[in-house]
């Protein structure tokens, strides 16, 4: 395995909490990082990736058990970090992922009720345990981002409805669960409080990664 001179970077949150569009800013906003600055974006980010994300998220076409569910997650990350994110590290890029084993955690170990211990065996299987050396998560309420995440499926019109269809119940256990990810390893997560304009959860991203950035660079 190649040796990781770039920094990986994770963004996590409900769906409707501003990752992508925190990514989008980022993407803005960072091209002076030494390495440059790669955001990408689970479980795509590869061919493979996007065809097992159509298939995970596909209306009525399928039904997934958990393991299942699990298990397709991993081979959509297993590309992802081998094709795209390890290559950019060792290049000494700048990488972040819209989701990462945070939500696998979140959404099929506090949601669909699967052990942490098995997803962390999984992902080390699956990507030679490859963790983020920070993990930013946008906190928010499910009800609002709920209704954020409807109005946008309502205005485009898009089918990938799955996670969004699970329910208030559920967003809530993969709230609480991203909390208590970031409250059991503090020096690996920054929570930040995304009920706030979307430019100002944006600027505060950005400052995030700036400040890490410089912090590592100069250790
Ligand atoms: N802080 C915010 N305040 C109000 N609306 C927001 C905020 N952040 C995002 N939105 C809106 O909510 C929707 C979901 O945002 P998005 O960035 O796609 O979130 P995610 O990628 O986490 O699902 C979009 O329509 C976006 O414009
Ligand atoms: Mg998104």
């Amino acid at each position: 395995m190649p040796p990781r001179a770039g920094v990986f970077f994770a963004l996590e949150g409900c769906d409707g909490s501003g990752k992508t569009g925190a990514l989008a800013h980022l993407g803005e906003v960072l091209h002076e990082v030494t390495g440059g600055f790669l955001p990408t974006r689970e479980p795509g980010g590869t061919a493979e990736g996007q065809a097992i994300r159509a298939m995970l998220l596909a209306r009525g076409a399928h039904d997934w058990e958990p393991q299942a569910e699990l298990l397709l997650i991993a081979a959509a990350r297993a590309q992802h970090v081998a094709r795209v994110i390890r290559p950019a590290l060792a290049a000494g890029r700048v990488v972040m992922s819209d989701r990462y084993v945070g939500s696998t955690l979140a959404y099929q170990g506090a949601g669909r009720g699967l052990d942490a211990a098995a997803i962390r065996t999984v992902h080390a299987l699956s990507t030679g345990d490859l963790w983020p050396d920070l993990t930013v998560v946008l906190d928010v309420d499910p009800e609002v981002a709920l209704a954020r995440g409807l109005a946008r499926l309502r205005a485009e019109g898009s089918r990938e409805d799955r996670f969004e269809s699970l329910g208030l119940e559920f967003q809530r256990r993969v709230r609480r669960s991203f909390l208590d990810q970031a409250a059991s390893a503090p020096a690996r997560h920054v929570v930040i409080d995304a009920h706030r304009p979307a430019e100002v959860v944006q600027a505060e991203v950005a400052a995030v990664i700036r400040d890490f950035l410089a912090e590592t660079r100069s250790a």
